[in-house]
């Protein structure tokens, strides 16, 4: 398949991921803003990146951290104003960067006008714009649906005498994409930001945007059973994405990313193959259930290393064959680290936060690095339920004892699990709240910061931030990360994960021991004649001081990982 190389810009790219609100603040009231940002841009140039995705910064209660939007072409206050947001575009061009921005359109704030207009009356305009159904013949909720954050999936609204549908919080009622009008609105507000010279857009859990107008009852037989089987990747999700494609994202050139919440690799094909003119890449969560008991989030199991690697290959294959295209991530702003989840952030940190880049940044896809990540920063040390925010965490903390678990295990549980392990201030450097701000942070910070931040990164030369630096570059230098076909080799190695990465001239080969033991691994006899033996190889990247001795066995120190070609 040919594609025109303006489209395929972003395929050698590295998306930089901005938390605004725990990125620099610079005002003083202990959350991050857009300025604080601008003062950031020389490091993220210097980091390599090319695109910033920068969170929801639009005026919300801020009940779900910005993801709740109350008027979708204003910037909220707290981050600051809009000629803050032009000025951030302004620099961005300075350095030929991009901006991302994030599109919340599944549901809107409750405090939108439009749901404030909604809720009046039957006959208002607005009405259509959100999904109401009558109370149950007992006059309960109308189906057993569940919010993804803890709950029936439907809210009532005394006025009318009705039910609206809210998939995640009470406060973000689902918008109603049957109705032509709404896919208007939601075009015209990315054409706003477009018009801006915003350059992409990641959409968030957008393949929820098409529910089946029957609204069934769950009848548990596909797990979990809360009404996702209704409303994931549903019968017209195609239809309205081709849509916003051919009014949006086309005309405008842009990169487009979905989130797709429990969605499958038949669909993300759909949704990222350049020729069904739908988005340019998918988001899934799949590899990141892996330490999921039964598949529910809030059940604790040691992670499951062989699905890791299954999961990976599969997706990596899948797409490949049919010119899908990933989004590659560890982390984002609802896990926790991955650090602390998949390797060790104690006495091997540096080692495995190095081990994870490397493995990921070595796969077909555009990878996107958390804020934090890149220099490390693990689970903070939580000691209290009072540190959280986050309200899923909260929720859930309450729902956990309700199922009988004491204070204590559902403590433990939300440690381990909660979306705020992600979201605590950026620590820039040594002082007082990590250079994050003169004020009181809005979220407690990690206690080890003195020790993890980017200050005393940048000033060492062997630090895990110039190990990501180097990989960026790796990326845009070395075409067979791009292109070459994916190979998984360990098989099924308890403790490596190794693959190749294929193309007529070169062989990429990566090789990551994901334990804390010291390993051997041994290629495969065929694979070891046909593409690697007797021939060049150098090696791109390690995260060992001393330079592994090259060949068909490798040794293998705890967490170790390397990059090689072989030209
Ligand atoms: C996405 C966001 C998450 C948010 C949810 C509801 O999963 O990443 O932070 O809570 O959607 O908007």
């Amino acid at each position: 398949m040919v594609i025109a190389p303006e489209e395929q810009w972003w395929r050698k790219s590295t998306v930089y991921q901005v938390y605004p609100k725990s990125f620099k603040d610079t005002s003083g009231n202990g959350t991050g803003d857009i300025k604080g940002l601008i003062g950031k841009l020389d490091y993220l140039q210097e980091l390599g990146i090319d695109i910033v995705w920068l969170q929801p910064i639009y005026v919300s209660p801020q009940n779900d951290n910005g993801y709740d939007v109350a008027d979708y072409r204003r910037i909220d206050p707290n981050f600051g104003t809009m000629e803050d947001f032009e000025e951030l575009m302004k620099e961005l061009k300075k350095r030929g960067m991009h901006l991302m921005t994030d599109i919340v359109v599944n549901h809107s704030s409750t405090e939108h006008q439009w749901f404030q207009e909604a809720k009046k009356s039957k006959e208002n305009p607005y009405r259509n714009y959100y999904i109401w159904r009558d109370p149950a013949p007992d006059g309960g909720v109308p189906n057993n649906w569940q919010s993804k954050f803890g709950g029936s999936a439907w809210q009532f609204e005394e006025t009318t005498g009705q039910y609206f549908l809210t998939l995640f919080d009470k406060t973000q009622a689902d918008l109603n994409w049957e109705y032509e009008k709404v896919r208007q609105e939601v075009a015209d507000l990315m054409i706003f930001w477009a018009e801006k010279g915003v350059k992409g857009f990641r959409m968030d859990v957008i393949n929820l945007i098409s529910k089946d107008q029957n609204f069934p009852d769950d009848d548990g037989s596909i797990a979990p059973g809360d009404g996702r089987k209704f409303y994931t990747d549903g019968s017209r999700v195609h239809e309205y994405i081709k849509e916003l494609y051919a009014k949006v994202f086309g005309p405008y050139n842009l990169v487009t990313v979905g989130e797709m919440s429990s969605t499958t690799l038949e669909h993300c094909i759909r949704y990222s193959n350049p020729q069904e003119k739908e988005f340019s890449m998918t988001f899934n969560f799949h590899h990141l259930k892996v330490d999921y008991k039964n598949g529910q989030k809030w059940e604790l199991k040691p992670y499951d290393f062989e699905e890791l690697k299954g999961l990976f290959s599969k997706w990596q294959t899948g797409m490949q064959r049919a010119g899908g295209w990933n989004a590659l991530f560890w982390n984002n702003h609802d896990q926790p680290r991955a650090l602390s989840r998949f390797a060790n952030d104690g006495e091997y940190r540096s080692e495995s936060a190095k081990m994870l880049a490397t493995t990921l940044h070595g796969l077909q896809g555009t990878p996107y690095v958390y804020q934090g990540e890149e220099i490390g920063m693990p689970n903070p040390d939580w000691h209290d339920i009072s540190e959280f925010n986050d309200i899923e965490s909260t929720n859930m903390y309450q729902i956990l004892q309700e199922r009988g678990l004491t204070s204590v295990e559902a403590l433990a549980v939300i440690r381990e699990r909660s979306r705020d392990n992600s979201r605590t201030p950026m620590q820039w450097d040594d002082t007082e709240n990590a250079g994050f701000t003169n004020g009181k942070p809005w979220l407690k910070l990690d206690g080890r910061y003195r020790e993890i931040n980017i200050q005393r990164e940048q000033a060492n030369a062997d630090s895990i931030l110039s190990h990501y630096k180097k990989l960026i570059q790796l990326r845009k230098q070395e075409s067979v990360i791009t292109e070459g076909l994916f190979k998984r080799l360990d098989n099924q190695h308890p403790e490596v994960f190794a693959y190749a990465r294929i193309t007529d001239a070169e062989t990429l080969i990566v090789v990551s021991n994901f334990s804390s033991e010291q390993t051997a691994f041994t290629f495969a006899e065929d694979f070891w004649i046909t593409r690697a033996e007797g021939r060049d190889t150098e090696l791109l990247i390690g995260n060992t001081r001393e330079t592994p001795s090259w060949g068909k066995t490798l040794e293998l120190m705890p967490y170790a990982s390397y990059m090689w070609i072989i030209r």
